[in-house]
């Protein structure tokens, strides 16, 4: 179990970004919490003013990653753990193909995320050391009706965070790929039927959970690794019959 002491959370202005900093700066991790609303971020480093540091960022801006990345730690004072939480999921209707809105997804929960942590893996593994967390979803599992292109950059993710892992073991650095079912945020906020959903506090505790064991792959809540194992087994021409 690792006990982190710096830390970096990308998307950390609302939702389970924010409760993952609240959980690591109330355990006396110091927290750069990275998001693009300043007051937001404001009011979380009002109430932890020792821990929290804000810096307004947007991921999508193309700017030499490594360079920033290497200030934050600078003013951290170093740092052990780096989380990508940022994602956005607009809502698709059932006979649309958004063609502008799913590829600012792409650019936020891909793309982006591949500009950030590559510079965070160049880092770890000149350090050989750090611990790598993406949030990625149940969503990525399966190729459902509702969002095509919210899934597939999860999925895309997911693959990219294996990879990552499967490079970085040798060097001492570990990659946790968390795998969320429904957590009530302004994400979801409106979405109906939403099964099994739950806090984003728990979701954040769960999820630091992981982190400091190392777990390579994490459902959370633990449930949805059964329902997703059946999910992923429902044949094709059954599934495509299925309106999720
Ligand atoms: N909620 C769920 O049911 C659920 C389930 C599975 C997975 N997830 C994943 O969990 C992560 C967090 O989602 P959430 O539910 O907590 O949603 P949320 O409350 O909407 O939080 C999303 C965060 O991403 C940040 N963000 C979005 N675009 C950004 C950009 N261009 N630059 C910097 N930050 C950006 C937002 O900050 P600003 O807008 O201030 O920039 C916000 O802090 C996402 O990756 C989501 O896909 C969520």
């Amino acid at each position: 179990m690792s006990a982190f002491r710096n830390a970096i959370v990308f998307g950390a202005s609302t939702g389970i970004g924010a409760e993952l900093v609240r959980n690591l700066a109330k355990s006396g991790v110091k927290v750069a919490a990275i998001a693009r609303r300043k007051a937001l971020l404001d009011q979380l480093a009002a109430e932890f003013p020792d821990s929290v540091l804000p810096v307004v960022l947007d991921v999508t801006a193309s700017s030499d990653a490594s360079q920033v990345l290497s200030d934050i730690c600078e003013r951290l004072g170093g740092c052990d753990l780096y989380i990508y939480c940022a994602g956005i999921m607009p809502r698709v209707g059932k006979d649309e193909y958004p063609t502008t809105s799913d590829l600012e997804s792409i650019d936020v929960n891909f793309t982006s995320a591949v500009r950030w942590l590559n510079a965070v893996a160049l880092r770890c593994q000149s350090l050989k050391s750090g611990t790598i967390v993406g949030i990625s979803s149940v969503a990525g599992d399966r190729g459902r009706r509702g969002g095509p292109v919210y899934a597939a950059t999860k999925a895309g993710f997911t693959v990219y965070l294996e990879a990552l892992r499967n490079r970085l073991a040798v060097q001492g650095v570990r990659v946790v790929t968390i795998k969320p079912g429904p957590v009530s945020t302004p994400m979801t906020e409106g979405l109906s039927k939403l099964p099994l959903i739950i806090t984003a506090e728990k979701a954040a505790s769960l999820i630091l959970d992981h982190a400091r064991k190392g777990t390579a792959v994490a459902y959370v809540p633990g449930i949805w690794k059964v329902l997703m194992a059946v999910i992923r087994s429902v044949p094709q021409a059954i599934f495509q019959r299925l309106d999720i």
